[in-house]
């Protein structure tokens, strides 16, 4: 996940100052690359608050392909005011990054609508539609929960998200349920409640799986390793079954047991061996046409997360680029200390296409739908 990401944890190779100003052919190739990965643009919401009647959020985004559009946002399809340029170093990092042309300020933009023009709906849709106005890239909207339900502790919600803030936990959450949602039924013409069993393999403590379960209650299984989060699932949301399994397959479950098996954020932290045997394990345990929807650090959050020359060409090169070991899971797995068994992880799409076509039919790959970061693999059992 975005803000839990330790780019110090392999410093092998620096940037070299200057580089930018005399760029080498392929370097001019990698630029090129850059900005074509932006090709259906990028935004983050950071901050969102009512205030005086009005709903105010802040963020930063890049049109496609870094055009110099005019930003532009809705909520629930009514434009909002841009308000502001609000300085955040944050930004400047991003711009660096991902080797954009303005400076920060042309990407950071605070935003105000009525409250009372949006009305009041359950999840509120908040678009990004630079230029024309035209609807962009819907997998990157983010929802809202203007009152947040009951949430885990910030211990936990900093293990599985990296984030300390409970609104953004919910909004990722809802966000990231809704973006599968949309695949579903895009790829496959069904919705959640249209599935007869459904798995959240690595639930964490139920960010996702809370507004899966809504969509379809007593339907879904949550697995996780973390014994702790597990515990957390079963006390709080009680309308999903949750587990507790090993490090390693198989599961308890029997073969074709699930008509739809999701992942977030699982894979990013596998090695290839261990990506192997869960990648064979959920083939086992889906139906033959099931959907199987899982979550990549690509190419996009690659150049947000470090945006290294050298080492994005080693990802491409590589295919999955092992970015150092995690600790985030030593408290509650203290095994995991010595085993290197948790990593940070990058796959190239080209890797996924080749490798997990093994095990599935790849039916797409939608950019950075994910919290504008993961990308979304939308899988197909043979
Ligand atoms: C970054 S967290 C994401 C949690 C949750 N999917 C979410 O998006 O909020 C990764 C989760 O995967 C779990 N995990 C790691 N390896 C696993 C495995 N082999 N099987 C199941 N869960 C695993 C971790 O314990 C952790 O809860």
């Amino acid at each position: 996940m975005p803000d839990n990401f330790d780019p110090t944890l392999t410093p092998d190779l620096e940037a070299k100052p200057g580089r930018e100003d005399c760029p080498t052919k392929l370097e001019k190739t990698y630029q090129i690359a850059r900005r074509a990965l932006l090709s259906r643009g990028l935004w983050i919401l950071w901050l969102v608050r009512e205030e005086n009647g009005e709903l105010i959020f802040d963020g930063w985004a890049i049109p496609p392909q870094d055009l110099p559009m005019r930003l532009r946002f809705f909520v629930n399809g009514i434009e909002c005011t841009v308000v502001g340029h609000p300085v955040d170093p944050a930004v400047d990092t991003v711009v660096k990054r991902y080797g954009l042309s303005g400076n920060s300020s042309r990407y950071a933009f605070r935003c105000a609508v009525p409250m009372e023009q949006i009305g009041d709906t359950q999840n509120l849709r908040v678009e990004f539609r630079p230029g024309s106005g035209r609807e962009l890239s819907p997998y990157q909207d983010w929802y809202l929960r203007l009152k947040p339900g009951p949430q885990p502790d910030t211990g936990r919600r900093l293990r599985v998200a990296g984030t300390a803030d409970p609104d953004m936990f919910e909004r990722l959450g809802v966000s990231d349920c809704l973006a599968m949602r949309r695949a579903l039924l895009e790829y496959f013409g069904r919705d959640y409640a249209d599935y007869e069993s459904i798995m959240d393999w690595g639930c964490g403590c139920a960010r996702v799986a809370r507004f899966v379960a809504e969509f379809a209650p007593r339907k879904l299984t949550g697995i996780d390793i973390d014994p702790d989060n597990i515990e957390w699932c079963k006390k709080n949301i009680t309308q999903a079954e949750f587990d507790r399994i090993g490090l390693d397959p198989p599961t308890r479950f029997n073969d074709g047991s699930f008509d739809l098996v999701y992942g977030l954020s699982v894979f990013s932290h596998l090695s290839e061996a261990d990506q192997d045997r869960w990648l064979m394990e959920i083939q086992r345990i889906t139906k033959p046409g099931g959907a199987v929807l899982m979550s990549i650090q690509g190419e996009i959050a690659f150049l947000r997360a470090d945006g290294d020359f050298e080492r994005f060409l080693l990802l491409e090169k590589k295919g999955l680029h092992v970015y150092g070991r995690s600790p985030d899971l030593d408290d509650v797995l203290p095994e995991m200390k010595n085993s290197g068994y948790y990593k940070n992880i990058f796959h190239s799409r080209r890797y996924v296409y080749e490798r997990w076509n093994r095990y599935f039919e790849i039916v797409d790959v939608i950019d950075a739908a994910f919290a504008g970061y993961q990308d979304l693999v939308v899988m197909r059992r043979r």
